[in-house]
């Protein structure tokens, strides 16, 4: 096959960082980033403050680059901002700042009303969602008295409700137990839609097809999981000497 030909075949990007900048006040994150990130499964690796949920906010539009282009889904994130939630899932980190409303139905429908179905289309849709994962139990429970690890499963649930297009996940497993852990990872496997995810769980990125190791805001190695993963966990390790 030609070159041409590849790029002919090679799948529109999902996203791409075209020479972003991004700043938390004084503190610059990305300094002219650009990536373009394309496959089904990709994996965000990087110490603590090295830029993943940066980058994972400014693929969602809910930061915007102050220099720069963020393209998701073909939509410019400085233009399109209010486009993206309707076809782009998004976890945070921490689910304190994703959750809204008192009782997990609630907060599991809202997705569903917001895209017009009427209140109690909704929250019959959350409690089927509910149902696939096998905690329909949970569904007027009160959000906030959940555990860690449950709200997390919550508002993993609330974003795969909305079948997205292009799911984003910043830890997604951070509180979860071993056995709801591989029940997820199960079930993020088998979906289609392409997942970009920020993890410290190395071993669950394994299968990926590709990692992106981010370090103060640069690439610093991007590639084959195997190869990367590999070198990443090098690194740590003679990190940890140099601490010692
Ligand atoms: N709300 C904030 N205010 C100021 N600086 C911030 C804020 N959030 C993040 N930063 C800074 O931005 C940089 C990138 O942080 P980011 O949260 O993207 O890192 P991360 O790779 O997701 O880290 P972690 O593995 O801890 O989740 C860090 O230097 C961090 O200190
Ligand atoms: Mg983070």
């Amino acid at each position: 096959m030609t070159e041409g030909a590849a790029r002919l075949v090679r799948p529109n990007p999902h996203i791409i960082f075209d020479q972003a900048t991004f700043a938390h006040g004084e503190r610059v994150v990305f300094d002219g980033f650009s990536l373009s990130l394309q496959e089904r499964r990709i994996g965000l690796i990087g110490s603590n403050g090295s830029g993943k949920s940066s980058l994972l906010r400014l693929a969602h539009g809910l930061a915007l680059p102050a220099g720069g282009i963020v393209t998701t889904l073909g939509l410019n994130t400085g233009t399109h901002r209010k486009q993206i939630p309707s076809q782009v899932g998004f976890l945070f980190q921490n689910p304190d700042r994703q959750i809204i409303f008192p009782t997990v139905g609630e907060e599991i429908a809202f997705g569903f009303q917001e895209r017009g179905d009427t209140r109690r289309e909704a929250m019959h849709q959350a409690l089927v969602w509910l149902s696939r994962f096998g905690r329909t139990d949970w569904f007027e429970r009160v959000v906030h008295d959940l555990s860690e690890g449950q709200k997390q499963l919550v508002c993993l649930i609330s974003v795969l409700a909305l079948e997205p297009s292009l799911i984003l996940l910043d830890e997604p497993f951070a509180s979860l137990d071993l056995s709801t852990r591989l029940a997820f990872a199960d079930q993020l496997q088998a979906l289609d839609q392409p997942i970009v995810m920020a993890s410290h769980d190395l071993d669950f990125l394994a299968p990926f097809d590709r990692v992106v190791w981010l370090e103060q805001g640069r690439v610093r190695a991007d590639g084959p999981p195997r190869d990367v993963l590999e070198a990443y966990r090098a690194e740590a390790h003679r990190g940890m000497r140099e601490l010692v």
